[in-house]
């Protein structure tokens, strides 16, 4: 990828680029708990966006996107959404940069990878991460990861228009090899937790399919939590979030008074506790209890939270009774994109033969499925 990158980049602006790379990330469990200022559990994948940069004498700002063969101009001076959305993804840190008072001069750049967009692999904050680590390196900025996945983050919600969580973007920064990162999203205090799951791969099955209902039901989501949590701070003014939010408090609160929103706070403050589980299973190397775990999450996200869709329920029941599928749940946002699983080795390739049959005779898609492999987050790949 990175020759390739080189090639297109020498091809469009006659010169030798510098190149980044940050990966798209899985999650092993904790879905739609970060901007609830809970934990999540993520890893870096071996998929990742590529960015080709040099720098320019003028404020022109000239972009490649070789996954759309799409260019896109405009100077540094007038950095706004644009009309098409791969630019947005690149601009919008542009523009989180400028607001933080650092001065970016004109460039050029190329981007490219091999993240499949729309599969709940984080390629967007993948886009926005390999954009910051890029500008902080060619401008001299001096910024921490923290920073930088941080304002990755704003870029998403001011120019992608979804309001989502620092899980993403942390995950695509601070990946590290063959590690989850366990992280606190209300302190951003992180730990690495060891991916042990001997005899286990991690398969993705990906449905190929997007709902468009995606962002605006995040978003929804979002405020359906809020909403939750302004009902029980009424009765507990110490109240900030659902991490502060217990059972109890949620039957006592909510329960009798709005039943959906019930539903969707009880999803996070149960996915919470999962999560915290899934750390002591994976200490300890118990696929089992983990992977069960990732089947209680599904049914979560399916019935009370209620963001997974016909194909990727289909996927999970089809592995549920599998003796060689440790667990498997929707990962990511969802409405389509991906499922997580923890299949037996031996097990994969006849599985992933029948599951792709059968798939396609229940919807008449064609399913991808891919092993992945954890590896480090955001980096320079030449000098
Ligand atoms: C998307 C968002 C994340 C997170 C997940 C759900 O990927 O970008 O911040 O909320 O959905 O866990």
């Amino acid at each position: 990828m990175v020759e390739k990158i080189i090639a297109v980049f020498t091809e469009k602006f006659a010169e030798q680029p510098i190149v980044f790379r940050s990966p798209g990330r899985i999650n092993i469990l904790g879905e739609h708990t970060d901007y609830n200022e809970g934990f999540v559990l993520p890893a870096a994948i071996d998929k990742s966006i590529y960015v080709g940069i040099t720098k320019r004498t003028d404020n022109l700002v000239n972009l490649y996107a070789g996954d759309f063969n799409e260019s896109f101009s405009t100077d540094t001076d007038h950095i706004k959404p644009a009309a098409i959305q791969w630019p947005n993804y690149i601009l919008g840190v542009v523009d989180q940069l400028q607001k933080q008072g650092h001065t970016i001069g004109g460039f050029n750049l190329v981007v490219d990878g091999d993240i499949p967009i729309g599969a709940g692999l984080s390629s967007s904050a993948a886009v926005e991460c390999a954009v910051a680590f890029a500008l902080n390196d060619i401008f001299e900025l001096g910024l921490s990861r923290l920073k930088m996945a941080l304002l990755a983050q704003k870029a998403e919600h001011v120019f992608a228009g979804v309001h989502c969580g620092i899980m993403d973007q942390f995950a695509s920064m601070f990946g590290k090899k063959d590690n989850a990162i366990k992280l606190d999203c209300r302190s951003l205090e992180y730990e690495y937790v060891p991916l042990q799951l001997t005899g286990y791969k991690i398969i993705l099955f990906n449905t190929n399919v997007k709902h468009s209902l995606a962002s605006s039901e995040y978003n929804t989501r979002r405020k359906q939590c809020e909403e939750g949590v302004s009902i029980i701070a009424q009765n507990h003014p110490a109240v900030n979030s659902l991490r502060d939010v217990s059972m109890a408090m949620l039957q006592d609160n909510v329960a009798g008074v709005d039943s959906l929103i019930f539903k969707r706070c009880k999803y996070v403050v149960q996915e919470n506790q999962r999560l915290l589980g899934a750390c002591d299973d994976l200490k300890k190397g118990d696929v089992r209890a983990l992977g069960k775990k990732m089947f209680e999450t599904h049914h979560g996200l399916k019935h009370d939270y209620e963001v997974s869709c016909r194909e990727l329920d289909f996927l999970v029941n089809y592995v549920k009774n599998n003796e060689t599928v440790a667990g498997a749940r929707m990962v990511g946002g969802g409405f389509g994109g991906c499922t997580i699983n923890l299949i037996k080795e031996d097990a994969v390739e006849k599985l992933v033969e029948q599951i792709s049959e059968a798939y396609h005779k229940e919807t008449n898609l064609t399913l991808s499925a891919y092993t992945v492999s954890i590896e480090n987050g955001t980096s320079k790949c030449n000098s």
